[in-house]
Formats: structure tokens, C-alpha cells, sequence
């Protein structure tokens, strides 16, 4: 629905060119929510913003349901524009207008008949769950609310495809996971492709089935989320990923390892089938180890599970290298040393 095809897109200042973006190639599915994950400065807004092409790439092309935007008549363009919504950090409302003229804006535009811009808009106010806001201003709704008229006014069109930049960083986690929530319900019940970008793992968790790790313009990692979650190739990917693992060792538990001559732990990550092992028990019977679990979590990520274990293993150096090459052979272990984790 979405191709990047060796995608580049480098900004020329006065006194030096930025690479923003460089070659890049990806494709989104139609139907799909996929997300971009980096940090800042990585060309993430960039990239978005080449889709409904609000930045012309500088090398390679970006299609979208099979034609190459850069060659679009003005007229094909705005057909392309009403056909992606999108949804911003800072919602980018129109303060002087209430919800309602907020959400009408962009059918006024398009020349709708009045009777139908409101039935239009009221029906999206209810989808958004707004109803009662309608004649409310900007500046008197939460953060979550002008996110709610944000997604409306983005989906007044009836686009097929919604991009998001950074729609949940100005929000509160609940906040956020309501506004995820939302965009879930926008995928599966208007069945609307989703391009998202975010800095939060948290969020391509919650709602993505795809991503893409991005890293000085160039995408560095791509995958289904759960294979990107159980088996990160990179050290920026595992870095996103262990932002929300939930591995970090209390004070008093470190004290406690180490007085006990404890020097290093292992994280073992896996999904699938071997979530349903019992992987630790097979390794004690059959070993001479004992294993310690520090924590552990098994979660669901898009339908599958995916496993996370922080464990100790007491033995001679020997043994726990055999019981390290076993359990490599059916999950990622990392070694955490304790003085850095
Ligand atoms: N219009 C522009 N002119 C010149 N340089 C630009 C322009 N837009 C972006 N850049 C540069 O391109 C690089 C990527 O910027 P971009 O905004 O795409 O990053 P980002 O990943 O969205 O970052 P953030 O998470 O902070 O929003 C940065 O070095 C930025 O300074
Ligand atoms: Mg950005």
C-alpha cells in the first residue's frame, strides 16, 4: 500500500547538507499498523512527511497504492492528500474554532453541503466518543480530548491510510493507552492502514504488528514486533526494548547478589511454543545448577506471547557454560553484569 523504494531525502542549508533520510526501503501492508521507532534527530518526521509528500525525496521513490507520488498531477495529489489523515505531537487544532469547526474544517475544504458536514461530524465526535464537545474550544479540552478531535478532523476525509507523529509523546501513559486504544479501534473497525512514529517501545508494543528501527536516516532493524521483541539484532533495538522490560534490580536485591559473590545474570527472551516449557525445570533436572529467577514476565504482544526472564545460575563455571549453550538453542540469553543493569 505504502512502498519506499531506496528512498533519500537530504536538506541543504546554507552552510551544510543534512542526510535526513537514506535509503530507505520498506513497504506497508494495507490493513496494517506499522511503526517507526527512534531517537531524536533519527529522520522519522521526515520520513513521514514524504508520504503525503510534504517533502520530496531527494533520490529513489515513495508509492503509494501502486503510483509514484512525485509524478502526480496537482489534481491526483489532492486525491492522495484526502486519501491520509494526519495526526500530530502537538494536534495542531485551530484555537478559535470550536470541536465542531475543528472537524468540519477539512470537509468546508472539500465543499461538502452543510446538512451533510454535520452529520458527518457528529458521527465522528460520537466515533471519538466527543459527543458532548462539540461546541467546546480547544483550550478548554485535556490533552487526551484535543487528541480525540486531532484523530476526528484526520478521519473527515474518510482516508484509507492515517500517519502519526508522535500522537501519544505530549500524553500521560494512561492518557496514552487510551489514545492507542483509539487508533486500534480506528484500524479494525474503519480498516484503515496506520504509518505511525514514536520514540516510545511502549507503544509500538501496545498496537503495532510491524516495525521498523530507524538510526541516523537509515532503517537499521525491520520485523513483526514479536520477532523484533524475542530477537533483536541491534544495540539500538535492544536498548528500546529494555526500556520496558521490567528488569530493573532494586537496591537491595544488588546488595544481596553481590555480598553473595554474584557477579553476573541472564536474560533469557523467547516466544511462541517455548513460552509453554518449562525450560528452567528441564535445565535443573538435567544439569548440576541451580537457577535463581530474579523476575519474570510472559506477555502478549499482537496475539503471541513473549517471554522475559532474569535468571541466576549457581554452579561451577563449567556447568553453567553447558547450561548456557542449551538454553541457547531454544531462546536469546544475554548476559546482564550486575554492576551495569
Ligand atoms: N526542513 C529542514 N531543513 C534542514 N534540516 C532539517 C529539516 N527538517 C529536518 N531536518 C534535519 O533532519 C534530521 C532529521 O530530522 P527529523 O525531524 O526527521 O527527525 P525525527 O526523528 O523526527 O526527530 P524527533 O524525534 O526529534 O522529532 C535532523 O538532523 C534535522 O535537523
Ligand atoms: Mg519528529
Amino acid at each position: 500500500m505504502i512502498i519506499f523504494e531506496k528512498v533519500g531525502k537530504k536538506f541543504q542549508s546554507k552552510d551544510r547538507e543534512i542526510q535526513a533520510v537514506e535509503d530507505v526501503s520498506f513497504a506497508v501492508e494495507e490493513g496494517e499498523i506499522f511503526g517507526i521507532i527512534g531517537f531524536s534527530g533519527a529522520g522519522k518526521s521526515t520520513l513521514l512527511r514524504l508520504v503525503n509528500l510534504l517533502e520530496r525525496p531527494t533520490t529513489g521513490t515513495v508509492y503509494v497504492d501502486n503510483l509514484a507520488i512525485d509524478k502526480l498531477s496537482q489534481k491526483e495529489l489532492r486525491k492522495l492528500r484526502q486519501n491520509i489523515g494526519m495526526i500530530f505531537q502537538n494536534f495542531n487544532l485551530f484555537n478559535s474554532r470550536t470541536v465542531f469547526g475543528n472537524v468540519a474544517y477539512p470537509l468546508r475544504i472539500a465543499k461538502l453541503p452543510k446538512d451533510e458536514i454535520s452529520r458527518r461530524v457528529t458521527e465522528l465526535l460520537r466515533f471519538v466518543g466527543l459527543e458532548d464537545k462539540a461546541n467546546s474550544y480547544p483550550d478548554q479540552l485535556s490533552g487526551g480530548q484535543k487528541q480525540r478531535v486531532g484523530i476526528a478532523r484526520a478521519l473527515a476525509t474518510s482516508p484509507k491510510i492515517l500517519i502519526c507523529d508522535e500522537a501519544t509523546s505530549a500524553l500521560d501513559p494512561e492518557t496514552t493507552n487510551e489514545i492507542l486504544h483509539l487508533l486500534k479501534k480506528v484500524n479494525e473497525e474503519l480498516n484503515i492502514t496506520i504509518l505511525l512514529i514514536t520514540h516510545e517501545m511502549n507503544v509500538i508494543r501496545k498496537i503495532c504488528d510491524r516495525v521498523a528501527v530507524m538510526e541516523n536516516g537509515r532503517i537499521i532493524e525491520e520485523g513483526t514486533v514479536l520477532d523484533i521483541f524475542s530477537n533483536p539484532k541491534t544495540k539500538t533495538t535492544r536498548n528500546f526494548i529494555s526500556s520496558i522490560l521490567n528488569d530493573s534490580l532494586s537496591d537491595t536485591l544488588r546488595k544481596n547478589l553481590h555480598s553473595e559473590g554474584t557477579k553476573v545474570l541472564y536474560r533469557l527472551t523467547f516466544k511462541g511454543e517455548v513460552t509453554k516449557r518449562p525450560i528452567l525445570s528441564e535445565i535443573a533436572k538435567n544439569f548440576n545448577v541451580d537457577v535463581n529467577i530474579i523476575n519474570g514476565t510472559i506477555d502478549e504482544i499482537q496475539g503471541g506471547l513473549f517471554g522475559n526472564l532474569m535468571v541466576e545460575l549457581r554452579g561451577k563455571n563449567s556447568e553453567v557454560a553447558k547450561v548456557i549453550a542449551q538454553l541457547s538453542k531454544v531462546v536469546q540469553v544475554k548476559e546482564v553484569y550486575l554492576h551495569e543493569s
